[in-house]
């Protein structure tokens, strides 16, 4: 089973698929971390995503196109995945149709006020990437590891603003293209986490018993 996780910066794609990929056996796939990965590691790719990162576009998509097509290719992606933040274009949407089969878009709809709140409040796990929200976990170190977390460069409101401008022209299209294939199920992502994840989990179930 493959789905996409679509929706606005801040959304809680990330946090969503990271409660349900297990139950489902999926690989969380989310280009936006294996960008800051290479960006940490201080590769070539990296140094050419930050310029795009930090001014909050997108990076081009034979750049990203190229990268998930080699991470599809891993052993845990041929059980089932988790796409989150791919695809972003029509172009991306266009290449995925020869990299696999989508079975299931879930969008998760928040308003532009509700992201950069929630935006605001995040930080990342330097070590293990978990995300945290210091509205409900105040403390500075990850709840998984200890490390010490981080407020990401792109996470300032200036730039989350521009990256909802940016999801609502160049991504937001993608709902109609992919309402055209009937696979879109729209999720309010304005509610309690453990609610959001149980009618996750209900979409996917109905999927795998098809
Ligand atoms: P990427 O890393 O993909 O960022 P994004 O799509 O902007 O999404 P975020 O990671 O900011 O948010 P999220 O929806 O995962 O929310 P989260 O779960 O963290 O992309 C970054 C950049 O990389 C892009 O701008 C672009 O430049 C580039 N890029 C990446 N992919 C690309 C592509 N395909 N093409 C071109 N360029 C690409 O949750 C947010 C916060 O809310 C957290 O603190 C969380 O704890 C909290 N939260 C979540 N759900 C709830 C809830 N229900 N209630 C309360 N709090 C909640």
């Amino acid at each position: 089973m493959n789905v996409i996780l679509l929706g606005p910066p801040g959304a809680g794609k990330g946090t969503m698929a990271e409660y349900v990929r297990g139950s489902f056996h999926l690989a969380h796939i989310s280009t936006g971390d294996m960008l800051r990965d290479q960006m940490h590691a201080g590769t070539q790719l990296g140094m050419l995503a930050k310029d795009y990162i930090e001014k909050g576009i997108l990076v081009p998509d034979d750049v990203i196109i190229s990268m998930l097509e080699k991470r599809m290719q891993h052993e845990d992606a041929k059980h089932g995945v988790l796409l989150d933040g791919f695809p972003r274009t029509t172009e991306q949407a266009e290449a995925l149709k020869h990299i696999a089969e989508i079975h299931c878009v879930i969008v998760l709809d928040a308003s532009e006020e509700l992201v950069v709140e929630r935006i605001s409040s995040r930080r990342l796990c330097g070590t293990c990437g978990t995300v945290h929200s210091v509205k409900h976990h105040p403390d500075l170190t990850c709840k998984q590891c200890g490390s010490d977390l981080y407020h990401r460069e792109d996470d300032k409101e200036e730039t989350v603003r521009k990256r909802y401008a940016v999801y609502l022209e160049q991504t937001s299209p993608l709902i109609d293209y992919y309402n055209q294939q009937g696979i879109v199920t729209r999720i309010d992502a304005d509610q309690p986490v453990e609610d959001e994840v149980a009618q996750i989990t209900e979409v996917l179930k109905k999927l795998t018993i098809k």
